[in-house]
């Protein structure tokens, strides 16, 4: 690959300067091979307001990248659509359905892609590409798909539904990521990994037949999970010998705490704003 890939946190839960907005949810700007992708909208427009600042142009973006359907990542997607009009959307084709937060009968959280979104989503199919499978954006960037879930303590600990009732689980089959493929390894995106971290970075050694980690940058999605769960991701981060790990959004303050400090040396927080680069 010729180009560096740069890498920018463009709207995170939390901000790393003092003019851009934190807002709860993941959104990224990746530049790679002559190509700009948006990964992920996070909650309600801060990604846009933040690229503006930070000197990107969003109507540069040739893909957009729906990590999976919840509101957290694709509340954005409206906004991005208006920036970028021809941009291709990828998405899991079940990144569309109804999703729940079971609270119990009457008070169960939608938590699902926003009605506008889903709107925008429709008016563009014509430009939607639904991804079931790995897929390939360019010559060294590929997307996940649906991630075999393999390891047995990545379990979805949350009541997610696809009925406000409670009755159907919503196993996020849709939660996909980002791959990028570089002289000194494996570059890897994550949205929220739903379908857990392990999961999806031993996914991407099998299907690239890469195994060195570059870099892991992303939602690892061990909020309020047990400290057990969190050492078994870290003796899976360990034994890939990653060079850099940026775990954010979702990974939780528990989860954080621990591999910043088992993993000092390649530990980066990253927030809004941050931006990592690399050689290609
Ligand atoms: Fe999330
Ligand atoms: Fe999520």
């Amino acid at each position: 690959m010729s180009n560096e890939v740069k890498i920018t946190i463009l709207s995170e839960n939390t901000s790393e300067r003092d003019d851009l907005a934190a807002e709860y949810g993941l959104s990224m700007w990746i530049e790679a091979e002559g190509a700009s992708i948006l990964f992920d909208t996070g909650m309600a427009g801060a990604f846009a307001v933040n690229a503006e600042k930070l000197g990107i142009d969003l109507s540069k973006a040739v893909h957009l990248v729906l990590s999976h359907g919840h509101f957290d990542h694709t509340g954005g997607i409206p906004l991005a659509l208006d920036h970028a009009p021809e941009v291709i959307v990828h998405l899991h084709p079940d990144a569309t359905n109804p999703k729940y937060l079971f609270g119990g009968v009457g008070n169960s959280l939608p938590i699902g892609m926003p009605g506008p979104s889903l709107e925008a989503v429709k008016n563009k199919t014509s430009r939607c590409m639904f991804h079931t499978d790995v897929t390939r954006l360019s010559e060294h960037i590929f997307l996940t798909g649906p991630v075999p879930r393999r390891t047995a303590f990545e379990k979805i600990i949350e009541p997610f539904t696809l009925d406000a009732e409670g009755k159907v689980p919503d196993t996020v089959p849709d939660d996909q990521a980002l791959w990028i493929e570089t002289g000194e390894g494996l570059i890897v995106v994550l949205g929220c990994a739903h379908a857990g971290a392990v999961n999806t970075v031993e996914y991407i050694k099998e299907k690239s037949g890469l195994k060195r980690i570059r870099a892991i940058i992303g939602g690892m999605h061990l909020t309020g999970a047990g400290q057990e769960t969190i050492e078994l991701t870290a003796q899976a981060i360990g034994s890939w010998g990653a060079g850099l790990i940026s775990p954010n959004h979702c990974t939780g303050d528990a989860a954080c705490s621990y591999f910043r400090e088992r993993f000092s040396g390649i530990y980066r927080q990253s927030a809004s704003g941050t931006v990592f680069t690399f050689s290609a």
